[in-house]
């Protein structure tokens, strides 16, 4: 038997319920804010990637699915949201056009990571993305959305809320965090020796226990902000206070991609293991200018699909549409033209086979209908049709073409 690929799944039945319930949630959500559906192509050039995500990412590192296409050309499937949409946005020209532009989405992404229990190589994320708003009041609009889906689908969470800098005060943070890590460079992970010559604010990210114990007295970045990173990182505060969201500041919160600045959060649950960020985003200000596009303010975020699955509360299930069925032979030709008529506003279950009528309530029940509509050769004499209301257990035998 050919089986799925390692950390791909089948999303069928009762979790693609689950599934379809999110994505109908956090759509209707994220148009009450004003955002608007983006698709993007599953396949990007790899240079998008490397360029926006960066070279120094594990997810660029390590992760991506790449190849070379049959036209020569270096492309990957794409590991994350963003950059396709900052590409897309660029290539139409929104940046030119000016105003404001408010992007969702959602589909398949692609790490080549090891699977375990919520990391998977093939993923879903649902994402937003908003352009041409520089206002911090923008950032908490984003957590504000992430926190109306979690609360609607009845999900606890904990936010962890950061800032990354700008060009003003990150360059001179990031030497004095090196001249910190440097001092005590022999106790630090390989990892980490790398990191500080590529990209050294991650060394703060990393999993490695006796590396954490050597940074407890590190440089704090929410210490060494300029005035105008610092106030807006204040503003973020007090908004989400006003709006009772509660947060934690996590000054070693770096996320795991690189085009970050100002705003990074995460949210995460405790009741899912391990693999607990449930969502993540923050704003990239620098990163439309980055991709040769006109410099345009832009923050946003994505949520794991499969991570939440497990979460999710659904509403109780109300039972929907008919189930047809024809008694005999006779009956099943005027039975399928009813049920065609029917399916121009309901949804209709039908069985081919000819049933008595028990086995015919026994087929709805199953099928989770309101309704059990059956014809049998005394139907068909009178032109009737029998119809039993399954919630309320009451019984008709109406004309066909009031049906
Ligand atoms: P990210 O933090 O890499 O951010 O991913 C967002 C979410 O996707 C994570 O919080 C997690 O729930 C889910 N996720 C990531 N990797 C896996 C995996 N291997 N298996 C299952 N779920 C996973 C981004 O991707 C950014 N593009 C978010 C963003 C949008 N920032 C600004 N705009």
């Amino acid at each position: 038997m050919i089986a799925s690929l390692r950390g791909m799944n089948d999303i069928l039945s009762e979790d693609y319920e689950r599934f379809t319930y999110f994505i109908e949630t956090s759509s209707e959500i994220a148009k009450r804010y004003g955002f608007h559906f983006i698709e993007t192509p599953l396949l990007e050039e790899t240079a998008l990637f490397k360029r926006s995500v960066g070279e120094s990412s594990d997810i660029v590192g390590k992760e991506m699915y790449q190849f070379i296409d049959k036209g020569e050309n270096d492309v990957c499937l794409r590991p994350e949201g963003t950059a396709g949409v900052v590409r897309a946005f660029i290539q139409k020209k929104l940046d030119r056009a000016g105003g404001i532009h408010r992007f969702f989405y959602h589909g398949a992404m692609f790490r080549y990571e090891r699977p375990q229990k919520g990391r998977l190589r093939q993923f879903h994320q649902f994402g937003v993305e908003s352009f041409g708003v520089e206002s911090v009041y923008e950032d908490a609009a984003m957590i504000m959305m992430v926190s109306d889906i979690l609360n609607k689908l009845g999900i606890g969470y904990r936010l962890q809320l950061n800032s990354l800098g700008c060009n003003e005060c990150m360059p001179s943070y990031k030497d004095s965090l090196v001249d910190y890590v440097r001092k005590c460079q022999d106790g630090i992970c390989i990892d980490c020796q790398r990191r500080v010559d590529t990209n050294p604010i991650r060394v703060l990210d990393c999993k490695n226990g006796s590396c954490q114990e050597l940074y407890v007295e590190a440089p704090k970045i929410t210490q060494n902000l300029c005035a105008s990173c610092n106030s807006d990182f204040s503003q973020l505060q007090k908004i989400l206070d006003d709006n009772s969201i509660k947060y934690e500041i996590d000054s070693s919160l770096v996320r795991g991609l690189d085009y970050y600045s100002k705003t990074a959060f995460e949210f995460v649950s405790d009741d899912i293991g391990s693999q607990s960020a449930i969502a993540g985003g923050g704003r990239y200000d620098r990163l439309v200018e980055f991709l040769g596009g006109r410099p345009t303010p832009a923050v946003g975020f994505a949520m794991g699909i499969e991570r939440l699955m497990e979460l999710i509360k659904m509403p109780e299930s109300t039972k929907e549409g008919y189930y047809i069925g024809a008694m005999d032979d006779e009956a099943l030709s005027s039975v399928i033209k009813i049920a065609h008529q029917k399916r121009k506003t309901h949804a209709v279950v039908m069985d081919y086979k000819t049933k008595n009528l028990k086995n015919h309530l026994k087929a709805a029940d199953k099928a989770n209908v309101k309704y059990c509509a059956v014809i049998g050769s005394d139907e068909m004499k009178n032109k009737t049709i029998w119809v039993k209301n399954l919630e309320d257990k009451s019984e008709n035998t109406i004309p066909i073409a009031e049906f």
